[in-house]
C-alpha cells in the first residue's frame, strides 16, 4: 500500500489518460513480483500445519481473495459502465428521485451476507490456530531495536534432552515435524515476529507474553522478517527459522552447549580471544569465557546499551547470519545453495555452516562471508543505523543504542575473525 501511494504522487504531472496506464503498470508489477519464483516468503507456499490453516479452506486467504476478487469486479464493472453511460454529453440533467427503500434493504443486506460468510468461518480458524495443547517444545522470542532473541529454556523438546538452557539470536533452530511453542515479548517498542512459510505474524509487545504455535514439515530454512514499524533499522530486523531433523536437532543442541575450551595459546585466535575480552565483552556474552586469571567474563549490556541486552554470541558461528539476521555469515553462492537444498540434505549443509563445501584440512572456511562480517567490525552503525542523531546519545545517559563503531584497526579485526572461527 505505502509503496503505489508513493508512486501514485509522482504522478501528479502526467496526463490523465497516461497516469491511470502508469498506476496500474506499477501495480501490476508489483503484484507479478509477488508471484515471481524462488521468493522465501511468498505466503502462498505454506510449509507447515498453521499456514496451511491460513491459507487454505473456508475461511482461508485464498477463500477470501476470491470473494473480494468477486466483489470487487462487480463493483469495478458497475462503475465503468455507468461512467462511460452517463458521461456528461451535454444532455438535459435527469429527473432526481429520493429514496428507494427496496434497493436500500438489498443494498444493507447483502453486504451483511457476504460479510458473515467471510467473518464466521474466519473467527473459527482464529480459535484453532491459537490452539497449542499439542506444543511439545517452548522458546521464548524476544524483539528488540532491531534483532530477536531465541532462548530454549532447559527442557525434552520432540524427545531431544536440552539439558542446560541456549540463547540464540537472528535464526531459530527447531526440529522438523514437532509444534513448537513460542512465548513472544519485547525489551523496547513494539515488533511483529512473522515467517510466512510457517505461521501468522504475532505482536512482540514490552510487558506482554504472546503465544503462538510453530511447526514446519521438512528440514529447511524459512525466513520472515520484523512487520511492525519498529524505528530506524526496521527494515534490518529479519528472522528464520530453521527446522532440522531429530538426529539433525540433536547435533544441533550438543554444539551449542559444547563447553568453551580457549584457543591454543600463541595464536592469532588467542590474540583473538583477548581483543574479544577487551572489545566486545562487555555487551556480548561468551558463555563459559574466562580471563587470563580463570574468572568468569560476563557481560554488562544493560551498563552499556539502552536496550539492556546484546545478542549472546556462544558458538557464532553455528548460524548463518548476523546482525539481526540481515547480513549473511556465509558467502551469496553458498547461501543460494543451502536455501535451494532438499530437505534431506539441508540438515548436513546447515550444520556446516560457513564450513559447508569446504576440503577436509583446509584452515579457512569456503562458504565464510568475510567481508561483511569485517565491514561490520569495522564500523557496524554505517551498516546499519542505529540513531538518526548522535546527539542521542546524550539523551541515553550516555548508553549506546546498538553496536557503535569501536575504532578497531585491521590488526584486531583480524584477530577477532580468527577468535570467531575457531569457536564454532
Ligand atoms: Cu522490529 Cu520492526
Amino acid at each position: 500500500m505505502e509503496r503505489s501511494n508513493s508512486n501514485m504522487s509522482t504522478l501528479g504531472g502526467m496526463r490523465p489518460s497516461r497516469r491511470v496506464l502508469t498506476a496500474v503498470a506499477v501495480l501490476a508489477g508489483t503484484v507479478l513480483a509477488g508471484c515471481a519464483e524462488n521468493a522465501p516468503q511468498d505466503l502462498f507456499e505454506p510449509a507447515g500445519p498453521n499456514a496451511r490453516k491460513i491459507d487454505e479452506g473456508l475461511g482461508g486467504q485464498r477463500f477470501i481473495f476470491i470473494i473480494s476478487g468477486i466483489v470487487a469486479a462487480i463493483v469495478i464493472g458497475a462503475v465503468s459502465y455507468i461512467v462511460v453511460k452517463f458521461k456528461d454529453r451535454g444532455q438535459d440533467i435527469p429527473e432526481q428521485t429520493h429514496g428507494n427503500p427496496k434497493l436500500e434493504i438489498a443494498l444493507t443486506i447483502l453486504p451483511a451476507i457476504i460479510l458473515a460468510t467471510i467473518a464466521v468461518p474466519t473467527v473459527v480458524k482464529v480459535f484453532e490456530l491459537n490452539e497449542s495443547d499439542d506444543a511439545a517444545c517452548v522458546v521464548n522470542v524476544t524483539g528488540q531495536q532491531w534483532w530477536w532473541e531465541y532462548d530454549y529454556p532447559a527442557q525434552t523438546c520432540g524427545g531431544i534432552t536440552i539439558k542446560d538452557p541456549i540463547i540464540t539470536s537472528g535464526e531459530m533452530v527447531i526440529p522438523a515435524g514437532v509444534p513448537v511453542q513460542l512465548r513472544i515479548t519485547s525489551r523496547d517498542v513494539i515488533h511483529s515476529f512473522w515467517i510466512p512459510a510457517l505461521n501468522g505474524k504475532r505482536d512482540a509487545v514490552p510487558g506482554r507474553l504472546h503465544p503462538l504455535r510453530m511447526e514446519a514439515d521438512n528440514p529447511g530454512i524459512y525466513v520472515g522478517q520484523c512487520t511492525e514499524f519498529c524505528g530506524l533499522s526496521h527494515a534490518r530486523m529479519r528472522q528464520a527459522v530453521v527446522a532440522l531433523d531429530a538426529a539433525d536437532f540433536q547435533t544441533w543442541v550438543d554444539n551449542q552447549l559444547e563447553p568453551y575450551t580457549s584457543p591454543e595459546a600463541g595464536t592469532l585466535a588467542a590474540e583473538g580471544e583477548s581483543q574479544y575480552i577487551s572489545q566486545c565483552s562487555r555487551c556480548h556474552q561468551v558463555n563459559g569465557l574466562t580471563d587470563s586469571e580463570g574468572n568468569p567474563v560476563l557481560s554488562n549490556p544493560d551498563e552499556n546499551v539502552y536496550s539492556g541486552s546484546a545478542p549472546n554470541l556462544t558458538n557464532l558461528m553455528t548460524r548463518t547470519g548476523f546482525a539481526g539476521f540481515t547480513w549473511d555469515l556465509i558467502t551469496e553462492e553458498c547461501r543460494n545453495e543451502l536455501w535451494n537444498a532438499p530437505s534431506e540434505e539441508f540438515g548436513d549443509m546447515y550444520l556446516a555452516g560457513v564450513w559447508m563445501n569446504t576440503p577436509e584440512g583446509a584452515d579457512r572456511p569456503v562458504c565464510f562471508n568475510e567481508v561483511e562480517l569485517r565491514e561490520w567490525l569495522r564500523n557496524a552503525p554505517g551498516m546499519k543505523p542505529m540513531y538518526a542523531n548522535p546527539a542521542q546519545l546524550e539523551k541515553t545517559g550516555g548508553l549506546y543504542r546498538g553496536m557503535p563503531n569501536l575504532g578497531l584497526n585491521e590488526q584486531q579485526i583480524d584477530q577477532l575473525i580468527a577468535y570467531l572461527l575457531v569457536r564454532k
